[in-house]
């Protein structure tokens, strides 16, 4: 009923409406998109090892490497020259142990990576995830009990003093992903107390235990030995929580929110965007962007319009910034289209 009135009064609809008139070319489709992607809303996420002239193919997401440094300050100097404008850096350590002490060693892996990417490219913004996972000899993302469960308290301490590590080498946003709760004032407080309150925190604020991690795993070497991360990454059913999550983050002080994983969490994003002004990012994660590539090189699905679309549906769902493996693929395909 109410309906049919509104038609009434304002004559609203077909055949006076007809929207395929704003769809007739690509002129017209060009200048009423209201989503459009560009080089900088993508963060690269790399993967830095130790050793020199190390290029080694991670299987389950082709195109992606773990690179020696060498390596990475050429893959690095290539984003900055796509107009990406930030890295995301996970370390592959020499040593794994139960405290994960390479983490937070000043020679180790990442800290090596991020001063040597700040000398070379000065402009790139340097993010480091802070974890202890690629670490631990038991792949957890924490120091564990004798029962196995992570130690949340114990474990803060060893986050911020990773991320302290990492701003000592020239970091400019540190972003926790281990899930304990009070990482991100842990962190603030210790990086203000060892004299960088510039440098920035991107909280993983809801990140979901997730199966489309598996590739990641396998690249960085960081699965569980034993159990699942179901204990401290959230639960797939749960929205509400993931606002909780969000909120005691923006609290503690986050600068910067992360949804992950990104495509089957879109609501989420959304909530968020809804919820904060604060900048959001959402990480399309491993198993999103191998789910991809396996369908293309099938020939299944066409990569580079897929790509796009996915991306496209990331930032019309509410985010900023996207954290993928495909942001030189998406630069690439971005400058064609110009
Ligand atoms: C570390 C971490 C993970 C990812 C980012 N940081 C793995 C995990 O939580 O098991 C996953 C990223 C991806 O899948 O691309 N905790």
């Amino acid at each position: 009923m109410r309906e049919v009135c509104h038609r009434e009064q304002t004559d609203a609809g077909f055949p006076n409406v007809r929207l395929r008139r704003l769809r007739r070319s690509a002129t017209m489709r060009r200048m009423l998109r209201e989503t459009s992607l560009s080089p900088s809303d993508f963060i690269y996420p790399l993967f830095v090892t130790h050793g020199r002239d190390v290029r080694m193919p991670i299987a389950p997401m082709p195109g992606q490497f773990q690179l020696s440094l060498d390596h990475l300050l050429k893959e690095v100097a290539e984003a900055e020259n796509l107009g990406i404008p930030a890295v995301l850096l996970f370390g592959i350590p020499a040593q794994k142990d139960a405290a994960g002490s390479e983490a937070y060693d000043p020679q180790g892996v990442v800290q090596e990576a991020v001063s040597a990417i700040k000398q070379a490219t000065p402009d790139m913004i340097v993010i480091t995830d802070v974890c202890l996972c690629e670490y631990t000899d038991h792949g957890h993302c924490g120091v564990l009990t004798d029962d196995g469960v992570v130690r949340n308290d114990e474990t803060l301490e060893l986050l911020a003093k990773t991320a302290v590590s990492h701003a000592n080498a020239g970091a400019d946003i540190v972003a926790p992903s281990a899930m304990m709760d009070g990482q991100v004032s842990a962190i603030r407080r210790a990086l203000d107390a060892a004299g960088h309150e510039d440098v920035s925190v991107l909280a993983y604020a809801s990140k979901f235990a997730s199966a489309f991690y598996g590739p990641f795993r396998i690249a960085a070497e960081s699965a569980p030995r034993s159990g699942d991360r179901r204990a401290y990454q959230m639960d797939a059913g749960n929205a509400r929580e993931a606002m909780r999550e969000i909120d005691l983050d923006v609290a503690e002080g986050a600068d910067l929110l992360m949804v992950k994983p990104a495509l089957p969490y879109l609501d989420i994003v959304a909530k968020a965007r809804e919820r904060h002004d604060l900048p959001l990012a959402a990480y399309n994660v491993s198993g999103e962007y191998a789910m991809l590539k396996a369908a293309a090189q099938n020939g299944w699905l066409d990569e580079r319009s897929a790509m796009l679309e996915m991306l496209t549906g990331i930032k019309r769902a509410g985010a900023d910034l996207i954290l993928t493996y495909f942001a030189k693929d998406a630069a690439k395909a971005l400058r064609q289209e110009r």
